[in-house]
């Protein structure tokens, strides 16, 4: 056999190994989209840690700001994309919170963390539609193609606005799969949690938004003969 022949042979093994890998990558990542559950499944995990288009983690550290000492909360890290990158932002005096349904998701964030040497991140097994936080405990929060995969959005975000400090700020990324939630609709969802979205980054199929905690008015009981109000919400 010539060397050509041979390199030939040498180029179309590996060419079709190749095309075999890719097919077969590009199968999952359809059959995920397809039949995408929620919770994520802790088996499917290596696809989390494939960074998506535009939810990137520059734009991540753009929007979300994070400081040395502060405390930050993060909803379903999945296996730890986000958290591994942001923790050593808050530096020994700050903290990160991870809160996740699936303890697996827990544990193998917090085993890289470990490999990795960071000390900052705070695991808490716990659900979205109720978090087991005191009022005002944050100075942010975020949450990463997980919102959408939570089934009472509306419930979360009003969590969150409860264990947010009247100052602070969420950042919710959204990509385009079946769960996404558009952000014309969480605008309307944040309104009702006392949470309004002031920056929008990025295209519609993967946007980050950035959203404060407004003061909702208190309707005080009305006084006889006094005419009816509208009442809007106030900026804090
Ligand atoms: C698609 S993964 C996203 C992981 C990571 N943020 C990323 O972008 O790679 C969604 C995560 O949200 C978590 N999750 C789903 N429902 C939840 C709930 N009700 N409460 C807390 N976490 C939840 C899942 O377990 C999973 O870790």
């Amino acid at each position: 056999m010539t060397d050509r022949s041979l390199a030939a042979r040498v180029w179309s093994k590996k060419g079709a190994r190749r095309a075999m890998i890719g097919a077969g990558a590009a199968g999952t990542v359809a059959a995920w989209w397809f039949t995408d559950s929620a919770p994520y499944p802790y088996s499917q995990r290596w696809l989390l840690d494939l960074p998506l288009p535009f939810l990137t983690l520059n734009r991540l550290d753009e929007v979300l700001q994070a400081r040395p000492g502060e405390r930050i909360l993060e909803i379903g890290p999945g296996t730890g994309l986000q958290s591994l990158h942001v923790a050593p932002q808050l530096g020994s005096g700050g903290q990160l919170d991870i809160v996740d349904i699936q303890q697996e998701m827990l544990d193998h964030v917090t085993r890289r963390a470990t490999e990795q040497g960071i000390g900052n991140i705070a695991a808490t097994h716990a659900d979205a539609h109720q978090l087991p936080f005191e009022d005002g405990s944050f100075d942010a929060a975020y949450l990463v193609t997980a919102l959408g995969e939570i089934p009472e959005p509306a419930v979360t975000l009003a969590e969150l606005r409860r264990v947010l400090k009247p100052t602070g700020r969420l950042v919710v990324g959204e990509f385009f799969d079946r769960h996404q939630i558009r952000a014309s609709s969480l605008v309307g969802l944040a309104e009702g949690a006392g949470l309004r979205v002031t920056r929008l980054y990025g295209p519609p199929f993967a946007y980050y938004a950035v959203l404060r905690p407004f003061a909702v008015p208190v309707a005080l009981p009305k006084q006889a003969g006094e005419p009816d109000a509208e009442l809007s919400p106030v900026e804090a």
